[in-house]
């Protein structure tokens, strides 16, 4: 028998996963196990860090609810979601197909349809903002148009708050759903949303404090655009004039998704008001394959963690 020295120790532990069933499964915990084994040594973690470790992580998973993922919100902080994203782009998206970003925690499946041409702000108090309009057009990625694909659309307030993190949860405001017309084109208004702290109340928060980080996201608006026959896009515009531009929090940002609002755009269905023009370019979807959506409502997430948990009792 081997002593289980330092070293030894990870190639025990890969010898008892070798016999697991599932290839990629196995390759996946194998992985997992090696990094995980060097990153101990490398920072020579001792007995009260791991025990810290383990306690910040129970914690996170006790702040997790149906409507907060907390994990979530840990794999944004660290990159995590981000490198996830950027990867299943290099696989999926085509060439000149519009970048994605994250979902966030603040996508919610029941939105309101707004016509072409109105406002995802359904309150007096939403509208003291700066009222601006986006349009352009939802294209293949070649730039073909595609007729009544579905866009749906999440931000803050004028607050840089949004409506969930209202008192009254039942407040619905800032977000819509909207169909373009038969060439692709949208059209709406809104107000400039403001930028926002990440959730900062929880233990990612208390993290992201212990490590001088400001927690902030800059102003976006969340889009998901849908179309039969394409990859869900889960993306966001983020506006170039926000302090946080270039040190978001959770990592969003990338320079195709930047935008400024301008008055004299061309073609604008609303010269009188200052606009963004974003096309918005799709990738086709392989055949069998799934929506390609990247993140999920946590609400969804809270469904399927149920379920997980019924299949294994039943
Ligand atoms: C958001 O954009 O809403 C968001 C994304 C990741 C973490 C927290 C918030
Ligand atoms: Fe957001």
């Amino acid at each position: 028998m081997k002593d289980l020295d330092r070293f030894a120790i990870t190639g025990a532990v890969l010898d008892q996963l070798a016999g697991t069933p599932d290839p990629r499964l196995k390759r996946i915990l194998e992985s997992a196990v090696r990094h995980l084994h060097d990153f101990a040594r490398e920072v020579e973690l001792t007995p009260e860090e791991w025990l810290a470790g383990i306690a910040f992580l129970t914690a996170v998973g006790q702040a997790c609810t149906p409507h907060r993922q907390e994990f979530i919100l840990l794999s944004d902080v660290l990159g995590l979601s981000r490198l996830i994203n950027v990867m299943h782009d290099a696989r999926s998206r085509a060439e000149g197909a519009t970048e994605t970003s994250l979902l966030g925690p603040f996508f919610r499946e029941a939105a309101p349809e707004v016509p072409l041409g109105g406002s995802l702000a359904a309150r007096p108090e939403s509208a003291g903002g700066k009222e601006i309009l986006l349009f352009g057009r939802v294209t293949d990625a070649d730039g073909a148009p595609i007729p009544g694909a579905t866009m749906d659309l999440w931000q803050t307030n004028a607050e840089g708050l949004y409506d969930l993190q209202a008192e009254d949860p039942s407040v619905v405001d800032m977000r819509g759903k909207l169909r373009c017309d038969a060439e692709g084109r949208y059209h709406l208004r809104t107000v400039k949303p403001v930028g926002y702290a990440v959730p900062l109340d929880g233990p990612v928060g208390r993290l992201v404090h212990r490590q001088g980080r400001h927690g902030h996201r800059p102003a976006h608006i969340h889009v998901l655009v849908t179309a039969p026959g394409y990859q869900d896009l889960v993306t966001a515009l983020y506006f170039a004039d926000d302090p946080h531009i270039g040190s978001d929090t959770v990592f969003g940002v990338s320079a195709s998704l930047v935008v400024s609002e301008r008055m004299g755009l061309p073609d604008s269905p609303r010269p009188d008001l200052p606009a963004v023009r974003y096309d918005f370019r799709l990738s086709p979807l392989a055949a069998g394959a799934t929506s390609g959506r990247v993140g999920a409502d946590p609400s969804r997430m809270a469904a399927a963690v149920a379920a997980a948990e019924a299949a294994r009792a039943g």
